[in-house]
């Protein structure tokens, strides 16, 4: 019965993962909470590209510059846009209707999307933007198909394509993928050079379009991941720390308790 009962919670598991799973897979991004150069260029990023639609309305700016180490002259200038004082929450102009209207769709806050979304997921999003003139502003998404966003980072990445579904007389470069067989990357036997063919389904930058590399570009996002994912715990490493010493403290404790417990028993023994 046991047994039974083991092999139907089993079975379930893929069924959960899948439903909650999305259609593409994502690129995984390794971000570190504790670099300060990151978390402050992803906010910087976040305060000229995002916050013209977007709000973090949960957060306010000071508390933002006392945890990223920015002076307060310094947030002021360069962070704070509108006639907001340091203390306010990071609100914006525009509202839900109008949003509405333009876009089809309201622009949601975003202080908390690093833990409804992931951060691999934004970290795909910002960089699965291609070109699709079939769309409102010309761009679709390949995590998010048919968003309603505008691709605003288009300036800095260029223009994304996937191959495949350009019109007949464009062309790009397809991507040169390494090939792999029964989970192994294949290099050439003589030579060790990596076997490759050419992917069309793969998104590709038109060369020199932005003002980004490749590298750059996936960096800059990575730095605003970096910064969401903060944004959504700001809490996280302080609470880290604690917990390593609540940790401490039991251990320590345990061996009194057990010295003690070990005292009285004596005598019932
Ligand atoms: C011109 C307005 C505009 C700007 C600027 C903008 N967005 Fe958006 N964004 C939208 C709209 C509209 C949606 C809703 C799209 C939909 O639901 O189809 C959206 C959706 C999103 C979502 C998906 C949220 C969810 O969970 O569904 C994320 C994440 C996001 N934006 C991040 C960003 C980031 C990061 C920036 C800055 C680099 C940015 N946006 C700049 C308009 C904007």
């Amino acid at each position: 019965m046991k047994k039974q009962f083991a092999a139907l919670i089993l079975a379930l598991v893929p069924a959960f993962g899948f439903a909650a799973g999305p259609s593409v897979a994502l690129d995984k991004v390794d971000i570190d909470l504790t670099d300060k150069a990151a978390l402050q260029d992803g906010l910087q990023t976040f305060a000229n590209y995002c916050m013209g639609c977007h709000s973090a309305q949960y957060q306010r700016y000071e508390r933002v510059a006392t945890d990223l180490g920015i002076p307060e002259e310094v947030m002021m200038d360069n962070i704070v846009f509108s006639d907001a004082k340091i203390g306010d929450h990071m609100k914006i102009g525009m509202t839900p209707d109008d949003a509405k209207a333009w876009f089809g769709a309201a622009p949601p806050d975003l202080t908390l999307v690093a833990r409804v979304r992931g951060t691999d997921w934004l970290y795909s999003y910002m960089r699965g933007f291609y070109v699709d003139p079939s769309r409102p502003y010309g761009f679709n998404n390949t995590v998010f198909p048919n968003v309603g966003m505008p691709h605003v980072l288009a300036p800095l990445q260029g223009l994304q394509v996937l191959p495949s579904t350009l019109p007949e007389g464009e062309s790009v470069a397809c991507k040169q993928v390494q090939v792999v067989e029964n989970g192994r990357k294949q290099f050439d036997p003589l030579t060790g050079t990596p076997i490759t063919h050419e992917d069309c389904e793969q998104l590709t930058v038109v060369p020199g379009s932005g003002e980004l590399t490749e590298a750059e570009y996936d960096e800059k996002i990575k730095n605003l991941v970096t910064f969401l994912a903060y944004s959504a715990n700001p809490v996280k490493l302080e609470s880290q720390r604690i917990g390593t010493y609540v940790l401490l403290f039991l251990a320590v404790f345990f061996v009194f308790a057990y010295l003690l417990k070990r005292e009285y028993w004596k005598d019932v023994h």
